[in-house]
């Protein structure tokens, strides 16, 4: 298992490139089911969450492979399988997206339940009740949803839940739909650009979706769908991590493969707390003197502040010259980052869905955890930033969703290094030293310390011996 061990203190300055968007090659490459022949996509990053769901492209009988570049080939050479198993489905939620394509194509479908989910409740209670209302037998058993319709028929569905609309459970139903008898309206439909992307694919391979980006959606109901050739949107949440991290370094980036429109509520956000953006095509350039002003974040549905930037921002407002409020009303628990930012001495309280967030002018570094996805990526930024070295474990959580990210990050100014998570690789300056009051006593803790710390203490005591 690896950990990256960081060194902060160094603004970021140079320029750097954002891949294709995660969120948008996920539903597509499953949405490949569907079509006849091989479709080819072109921009789809190289990442462990894209390399489990090749794996069950492949266990539904499609042939997957990597052509040169960020490029991938999907061609389905046997309509028979449609068991999407535990296994692979437990490492990676987002399978569930195959739902809707084999339920469109073959008519039945036996997916696994996803498993938890570190930042909160994720149900996928939306997805079966559209999938039904297009005139599938859904049932729940042993850990899978068996689904199955002899022809799904159009039906006018609203999709809305608790939390606002759903992302993969509007790219389920709109998958199924568009191969459906009749017309269907989707209201309450997710309006991200992930989603659009998937409508442009299945549009280009020959469906009648109108409404994409708007809450609602109409769909023609077809009875063929072709292979296409399509290149996935750039990643806005890379892209916002990225500023981010210029922001929190107080440096100067030039990121390139942006979309500004994607950006907006970011960009909005990241101009009130003080730092400098602009746009020339699909180039960002962000500047930033000084510590951030401190704002209050609503993480909501597209076009708000994504929720899969809240914990980046929730790191940066540690920083604040103030107090700032952060609210996801997403995953209103989406808030493991925090213990792990309150290591590195972020002041920062819950209040049910919010954090309550009284800025430092510094973190120091620590040795961390990540949790999720996104957290880890918060982790990272307030290590790049904190005065010091730091250690951040569990960091395949970082590799499912961001490719290179700490290659990247080098190229302009960081000093990240990978490193097999061994007590050996702790830096010395994370090992306290036996005259700091905080040090645990050896035989205090119920797990020995690692043995370069008792080496350490050992010297020390000797030395203090010797005196
Ligand atoms: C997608 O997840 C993204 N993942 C998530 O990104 C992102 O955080 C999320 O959308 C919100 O933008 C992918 O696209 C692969 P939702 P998804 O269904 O579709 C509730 C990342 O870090 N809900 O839009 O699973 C749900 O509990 C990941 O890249 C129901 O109640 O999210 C949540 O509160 C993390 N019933 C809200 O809706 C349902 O049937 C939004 O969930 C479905 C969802």
């Amino acid at each position: 298992m690896d950990m990256l061990v960081v060194r902060g203190g160094h603004p970021l300055r140079g320029t750097v490139a954002v891949g294709g968007a995660k969120n948008a090659a996920l539903p597509i490459m499953a949405a490949s089911l569907v079509a006849s022949g091989t479709t080819v996509l072109h921009g789809v990053p190289d990442l462990v969450d894209v390399t489990t769901l090749s794996h069950v492209l492949r266990s539904l009988g499609a042939h997957v492979e990597r052509r040169g570049d960020a490029a991938l080939a999907i061609t389905v050479v046997d309509q028979q399988p449609c068991l999407a198993d535990y296994e692979l489905v437990r490492r990676m939620r987002a399978s569930v997206c195959v739902l809707g394509p084999l339920l469109g194509r073959r008519r039945r479908a036996c997916v696994s339940l996803p498993g938890g989910c570190n930042i909160g409740h994720r149900p996928i209670d939306l997805h079966l009740k559209g999938l039904r209302a297009l005139g599938a037998e859904i049932t729940i058993e042993r850990g899978y949803v068996f689904a199955k319709a002899e022809r799904l028929q159009g039906a006018d569905i609203y999709l809305g839940g608790s939390f606002g609309s759903t992302v993969t459970g509007t790219c389920n139903v709109m998958s199924a739909a568009i191969l459906a008898e009749g017309t269907t309206t989707i209201s309450a439909a997710a309006c991200e650009p992930e989603v659009v992307d998937l409508g442009n694919l299945l549009n280009a391979m020959g469906a009648r979706i109108e409404g994409l980006g708007t809450p609602l959606l109409r769909i023609e109901g077809v009875n063929e769908l072709h292979a296409v050739e399509h290149t996935v949107i750039p990643d806005r949440i890379e892209a916002a991590t990225l500023l981010v991290a210029a922001a929190i370094t107080r440096g100067e980036l030039t990121i390139q493969n942006v979309c500004a429109a994607h950006l907006a509520a970011v960009t909005d956000l990241l101009r009130a707390t003080g730092v400098q953006i602009e746009f020339q095509g699909s180039t960002a350039k962000i500047r930033s003197t000084r510590a951030p002003q401190p704002v209050d974040v609503t993480a909501l549905p597209y076009p708000g502040v994504p929720t899969d930037v809240q914990a980046q921002l929730t790191a940066l407002l540690a920083l604040a010259d103030g107090i700032s409020v952060v609210t996801d009303k997403v995953f209103p628990d989406r808030f493991m980052h925090i213990p792990e930012l309150m290591r590195m001495g972020a002041g920062i309280r819950r209040e049910g869905a919010s954090a309550i967030i009284s800025g430092t002018p510094r973190l120091s570094g620590a040795c961390v955890m990540a949790s999720d996805l996104r957290a880890s990526a918060a982790l990272l930024l307030a290590a790049l930033a904190a005065e010091g070295e730091s250690v951040i474990r569990r960091v395949y959580h970082l590799d499912r969703g961001y490719e290179r990210l700490e290659q990247k990050l080098n190229l302009v100014g960081a000093d990240i290094r990978r490193v097999t998570d061994t007590a050996e690789n702790i830096p010395e300056s994370l090992l306290l030293s036996m005259d700091d009051p905080s040090a645990p006593s050896i035989d205090s803790s119920d797990t020995p310390p690692p043995p370069k710390f008792l080496k350490h203490a050992e010297a020390r005591s000797s030395a203090i011996r010797e005196q």
